[in-house]
């Protein structure tokens, strides 16, 4: 990695199909920051267990979550792109600084609320210091910058106040980092039910589009979204269905609100969800012909996921040795 640029860290979940929420709110904006700075793009199936998942699944989808950040266009040599759980440096960090976290903070924290709500039969610990495992991931690398959608600005608000905490007791230790949120796709909601964010576990299909559904399959999901009764296309609180779908055309085309919103300016809702239809598979299509075209060289995929997961560990030693000096653990004897 190239000593002079900065440093981006940023993961997702390996716990379902990957959705347009999660490639226009990530990974969309992860493919353009590579060649500006040095990247890690984590498979964080730590993360995933703390709610239960079927072992083949998990499996399967960490390998097609991989393969999908490279169809996208992240290139495997440039950007470090590996899983969480063969980096064990994760898992030692995360319990360091469960030591330097509040439970008061933890309680705090909406996603918890909302997965223990939705999961009651098993709010295991896990679930509770997801938090700190998350911080781990990002202050492992002295990262600079954070790209992530909008629901993850909380947890990032917390490594920043772990940082803080550990940096003012030992001295500098981590670099504080900062969030990169997108302006649009930040936050796709559901297709369904549009006060609600699109989310990779919803029961409900058509509330979501998955990285790989079918065209045919995206442009029906986008006709059937629910609008209003108003038949104008502008964005507003109070029609969060066309200020969804308004979202979601501008993240994929790269227009402003402003130029969307003229450009549907006496165009009826049909005709609309038509344009925002074709503007997602334009960009989708041809990320499920790599992953496609991936999927069948299986030693290139094998390689990138040994290599990559030895170059990270060896940065993540760089900065744990460092927090071991600072708290007091005794050197190893060699
Ligand atoms: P996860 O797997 O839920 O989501 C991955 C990324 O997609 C974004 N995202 C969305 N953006 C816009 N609209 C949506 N509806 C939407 N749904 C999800 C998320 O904000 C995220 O950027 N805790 C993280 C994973 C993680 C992580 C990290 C991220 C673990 N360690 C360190 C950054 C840095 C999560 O559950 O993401």
């Amino acid at each position: 990695m190239a000593d002079d640029k900065k440093i981006i860290f940023s993961g997702m979940q390996p716990s379902g199909l990957i959705t347009l929420g999660n490639y226009l709110g990530a990974l969309n904006n992860w493919t353009k920051l590579q060649d500006d700075y040095n990247c890690l793009y984590c498979i964080v199936d730590m993360h995933a267990i703390t709610v239960r998942q079927d072992p083949a699944k998990l499996r399967k989808q960490s390998r097609d979550l991989l393969i999908q950040y490279i169809a996208c266009g992240l290139d495997p040599e440039k950007n470090i792109i590996y899983y969480q759980s063969h980096v064990p440096q994760h898992a030692e960090l995360g319990w360091i600084l469960n030591c330097y976290t509040y439970m008061g903070e933890l309680n705090r924290m909406t996603q918890f609320k909302e997965k223990s709500s939705k999961h009651a039969d098993n709010i295991n610990a896990g679930l509770f210091t997801y938090p700190t495992l998350m911080a781990a991931d990002i202050l492992l690398y002295q990262t600079d910058l954070v790209p992530v959608g909008e629901d993850q600005r909380q947890h990032l608000e917390l490594t920043r106040d772990i940082a803080g905490r550990f940096n003012t007791i030992y001295g500098d230790t981590f670099k504080i980092p900062e969030g990169y949120i997108g302006k649009v796709g930040a936050r796709i909601m559901a297709l369904q039910e549009p006060t609600k964010k699109m989310s990779k576990s919803d029961e409900n299909k058509n509330n979501t589009i998955a990285l790989m559904d079918e065209p045919a399959v995206i442009m029906n999901k986008i006709k059937r979204a629910v609008t209003d009764s108003d038949n104008q296309v502008r964005f507003s609180e109070e029609k969060p269905g066309i200020s969804n779908l308004l979202n979601i055309y501008c993240a994929s085309t790269g227009y402003t609100l402003a130029e969307a919103e003229k450009e549907f300016e006496n165009v009826g809702y049909g005709a609309f969800k038509t344009a925002v239809g074709e503007a997602v598979v334009a960009n989708l299509e041809p990320v499920q012909a790599k992953v496609r075209e991936l999927e069948k060289n299986k030693d290139y995929i094998d390689t990138i996921i040994k290599v990559n997961a030895e170059k990270a560990g060896r940065l993540a030693d760089r900065t744990l040795r460092k927090v071991h000096k600072k708290i007091g653990f005794s050197a190893r004897i060699k």
